[in-house]
């Protein structure tokens, strides 16, 4: 992709510093609430774990809210409907493609989101921002600074306290989704989708918030990492700890 703009803006500050500044922007967890997001390819048992999280949280008496990307409200929603379907005869660029997930992403973020945390609630949600650096970046190539860029600017502070990737071979999580929770990813080829499990393990290096755990395992099994990753997590403990308290 060229780009006169970002040939500038690199001229004056190297790629690597900006990819630097938005790594850590993007890793530094908004100051109240908890929200946890869930990553990984489809029928990696996202929407199975959202479920046993929210129950987990509700049990020590929190607020919690259960959101998804791309959509949420009724703006997110038809913009889920032009990025997620495949129904143009003409092809979607990378790069709208980076801009729609964070037009959704940004539309709820600093709405239903951020009014949760601010209220000290819990909200888990399917997807985050790092689907769009695996999918965009490492799957369609746009690079990764633009795509760090336009999500640091789309999320602004609400960045998660933990993000967990839950990692499992294409092979098996196509076999685990039933035909009407595919999307458009689903057209691609094996190749795709192995660079997207890939790029979401190199991403997670370089995100101090993202971590990743085999779903491969049972349900119970890749229930159990996910709540050993929360409970050996000290601040996020310290801030589940207090709101229990009602602090
Ligand atoms: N660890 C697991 N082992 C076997 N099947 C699973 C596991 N986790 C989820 N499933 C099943 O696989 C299907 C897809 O899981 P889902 O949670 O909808 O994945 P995602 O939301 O990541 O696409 C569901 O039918 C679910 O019951
Ligand atoms: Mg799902």
């Amino acid at each position: 992709m060229s780009n006169t703009f970002l040939n500038r803006l690199t001229n004056t500050i190297s790629t690597e510093k900006l990819e630097q500044i938005c790594l850590e922007h993007l890793s530094t967890p908004y100051s109240t609430g908890i929200y946890i997001g869930l990553e990984g390819g489809n029928g990696c048992g996202k929407t199975t774990q959202k479920e046993f999280l929210g129950k987990y949280f509700k049990e020590k008496k929190l607020n919690v809210i259960y959101t998804f990307e791309p959509g949420g409200d009724d703006i997110a929603n038809d913009i889920r409907k032009v990025v997620q379907v495949n129904e143009y005869n003409i092809s979607m660029s990378s790069l709208t493609n980076v801009l729609l997930y964070a037009s959704s992403r940004s539309q709820t973020t600093n709405t239903l989101i951020e009014e949760q945390l601010k209220k000290k609630g819990v909200c888990i949600s399917d997807r985050t921002y790092v689907s769009s650096i695996a999918f965009q970046h490492y799957g369609q190539g746009v690079p990764l600074n633009i795509v760090l860029m336009i999500n640091a600017i789309a999320v602004g502070e609400v960045v998660p306290d933990i993000i967990i990737n839950l990692d499992i071979d294409p092979r098996v999580g196509i076999t685990r989704c039933s035909k009407d929770e595919r999307d458009k990813w689903e057209e691609e080829d094996l190749n795709f989708h192995d660079k997207i499990r890939q790029g979401y393990l190199d991403i997670s290096k370089k995100l101090s918030n993202m971590y990743n755990v085999d779903a491969s395992g049972s349900i119970e099994q890749v229930k159990s990492q996910i709540i050993r990753l929360i409970e050996s997590n000290e601040s996020l403990m310290k801030k589940i700890n207090n709101y229990t308290l009602g602090l």
